[in-house]
């Protein structure tokens, strides 16, 4: 009865059964489960602006009804004004709002691929591509990201990567759980790439505001440290940039992402009018949260402020106890919200993974989730709340080295 993009592997594997059978052992009283996979940042113990996020809902406007296919207008200024701080002058003609940055993908895959056609995404990234991938008939077709003191693409890879059938080439700036930002040079030979073979760049820059050097309020050295630049400033190929509140002001329950298009005005416009078509097909952003975005908006420098002091203390913790432990260490990174950590590969990292749980009661992602080259890879996020984050992290690196 089914299609076949639906027949996924729904079984649950060792990893989940194990998350399962030590979550109900805590429900039924058992050791205190310490959470390094933490991501949700409303369950983080953050402090959210609450009465002026729900006042926010609240705008008269959003009784009337105005279906504009692109979203509200002042919505879309209010975007183009987030790019401006980021040094980016954008129309917000060239934005398009969606209900998530997995919708944006959506729309994207829609414009530009015929089922069975192929886009390239980064490895090891954000494992949810694979079944936005599945959903819109669309081939992954993985290039490697390779590690040297840092991260970089591989380019070898990525132009073996290239065949008739590629529409795009997927980049996370700064990437998921890796942290690296896309380095100028990359973005030139990005660029190379896709006007030599007609392909378009898709950019997710939803950590974009998370660098290591924006200023943590703790970090006075790195305070006056430049942004990154944007993938929205590119104009050298068709490129549409992803993003959306659920980073930038840690509020995923609110729904608001977007699109914004950049590159050749032709094809752009182009893009545009196809875009438009698509998303007026589905009208999916609702009017409440449309009329909020730009106060809304308005609230990222506060909950920012605590996210990349908590990134900052925690990535401290870490640094001071692996200063002292044998077996593992870190990867380098510019941003965002997670560590990669080094292991022992005597084992799998579901072996090792399980083994934390069981024994541990850590909690904390196996590399292979993010399609890490090999086994020796753990990903510790660093918004956990502090207490477990310090007490979590030292479990596993005692355990590490037993
Ligand atoms: C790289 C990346 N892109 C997109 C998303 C999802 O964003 P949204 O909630 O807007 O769909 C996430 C969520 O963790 C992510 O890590």
């Amino acid at each position: 009865m089914f299609a076949r993009r639906t027949e996924w592997n729904l079984a649950a594997n060792r990893y989940s059964l194990a998350v399962e059978q030590a979550r109900s052992l805590e429900v039924n009283g058992g050791r205190r489960l310490l959470d390094l996979t933490a991501s949700n940042p409303t369950t983080v113990g953050l402090h959210f602006e609450g009465e002026r996020i729900l006042r926010a809902l609240q705008h008269p406007r959003a009784l009337e009804y105005e279906p504009a296919s692109k979203g509200i207008l002042a919505a879309r200024e209010a975007v183009a004004a987030y790019y401006a701080g980021c040094g980016v002058a954008l129309s917000a003609e060239r934005i398009i709002l969606t209900v998530s940055t997995s919708e944006a993908y959506s729309y994207c895959f829609r414009l530009l691929c015929d089922p069975g056609d192929e886009v390239l995404v980064p490895q090891p990234s954000y494992p949810l591509f694979a079944f936005l991938a599945d959903i819109q008939d669309v081939k992954l077709v993985p290039y490697e990201l390779v590690y040297d003191h840092g991260w970089q693409i591989e380019f070898e890879s990525l132009r073996r990567a290239i065949t008739p059938r590629s529409r795009a080439i997927m980049v996370v700036h700064p990437n998921n759980p890796t942290g690296h930002f896309t380095r100028h040079w990359e973005l030139e030979r990005l660029n190379a790439l896709c006007r030599e073979h007609e392909l378009a760049l898709v950019a997710d820059e939803v950590f974009l505001d998370y660098g290591l050097g924006n200023g943590s309020g703790d970090e006075r050295d790195n305070a006056t440290a430049e942004p990154p630049l944007s993938f929205a400033a590119n104009d050298a190929a068709l490129t549409f940039t992803l993003s959306g509140l659920s980073k930038i002001c840690a509020l995923p329950q609110i729904k608001v992402a977007w699109i914004a298009a950049s590159g050749p005005p032709a094809l752009v416009y182009a893009a545009l009018d196809r875009l438009d078509v698509i998303a007026d097909t589905y009208l999916s952003p609702n009017a409440p949260v449309q009329w909020a975005v730009a106060e809304l908006l308005a609230t990222r420098e506060g909950i920012q402020r605590q996210l990349r002091q908590r990134v900052q203390r925690n990535l401290r913790e870490l640094d001071a106890q692996l200063a002292k432990a044998k077996m593992t260490s870190r990867l380098e990174f510019d941003a965002g919200w997670y560590a990669v950590l080094r292991t022992p590969s005597t084992r799998t990292d579901e072996e090792t993974a399980i083994a934390l749980l069981e024994q541990e009661s850590v909690l904390i992602h196996p590399g292979h989730f993010f399609d890490f080259p090999g086994a020796g890879y753990l990903v510790a996020s660093l918004i956990a709340p502090e207490e477990d984050f310090r007490e979590g992290i030292g479990r596993v690196l005692r355990a590490m080295d037993e």
